[in-house]
């Protein structure tokens, strides 16, 4: 399965703690390795989509998404090991053209230097938004096609990636919204939601994921 993971409450762990929210930032990322290192050996999840950096994340104060490319730019480079030794295989989903050259150098290297990895695929959702990707879609595909009509599968083929759509969507720290994340691929996808802030998921958390995907009961419009 693929689950979609919206990774949020970094902040509001810091300031929980009377911390700094960097320190959130960098616990953030530790949740990050515990979850991508369980999800690589639990049989069910074989892909996984990573919400790391939205469209609207350049919203935030400049010190604050300066310190994120920085964070991106350097574990990108020191996690390639921890990576590989787990066998996943990293794609990068969003407009790579729009970050600083760091962070986009060293992305584009760990996609090639990870690309054998067989236990997970992790979709790294970075300078990222629904409704972007799909007009970069459909504007890949005009580029190739001037004046024809677009059609679904169109805008499917034209997408970042090629993988499935994610057949759950959970996000922490209890808000109740996409925030632009795979607009188009949520189009039947489970909602979860739960109430631990993103520093404190653990594998229990990935486990009722699933045990909450396997409950539901999907229809895709049919009966
Ligand atoms: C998620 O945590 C990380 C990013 C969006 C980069 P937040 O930084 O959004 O944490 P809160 O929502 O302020 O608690
Ligand atoms: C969503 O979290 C984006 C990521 C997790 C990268 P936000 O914290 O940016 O979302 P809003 O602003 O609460 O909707
Ligand atoms: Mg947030």
């Amino acid at each position: 399965m693929h689950i979609g993971l919206i990774m949020d409450g970094n902040g509001r762990w810091a300031q929980k703690r009377g911390l700094p929210r960097d320190a959130g930032h960098i616990e953030g990322m530790k949740a990050l390795k515990r979850i991508i290192r369980y999800s690589a050996t639990v049989p069910e999840v074989d892909c996984l989509t990573l919400y790391v950096f939205s469209t609207e994340n350049w919203r935030r104060p400049q010190v604050e998404v300066k310190y994120l490319m920085n964070l991106l730019a350097s574990r990108t480079v020191a996690e390639t090991p921890f990576l590989r030794e787990n066998g996943v295989r990293i794609l990068v989903r969003g407009d790579l053209s729009g970050l600083p050259q760091k962070p986009r150098q060293a992305l584009e290297k760990l996609v090639a230097d990870t690309a054998g990895g067989k236990n997970l695929t992790c979709v790294l959702a970075v300078n990222y938004g629904g409704q972007d990707e799909i007009v970069r879609s459909v504007n890949r595909f005009i580029q190739a096609h001037p004046g024809q009509a677009i059609s679904a599968d169109d805008i499917r083929q034209n997408m970042d990636v090629q993988v499935p759509p994610p057949d759950i969507i959970a996000r922490s720290a209890g808000e109740l919204r996409l925030s632009n994340f795979l607009l188009w691929d949520s189009a039947y996808a489970e909602i979860y939601s739960s109430p631990d802030l993103w520093p404190d998921w653990d594998s229990a958390q990935i486990d009722e994921v699933i045990r909450v995907f396997k409950s539901r009961n999907r229809r895709f419009g049919g009966l």
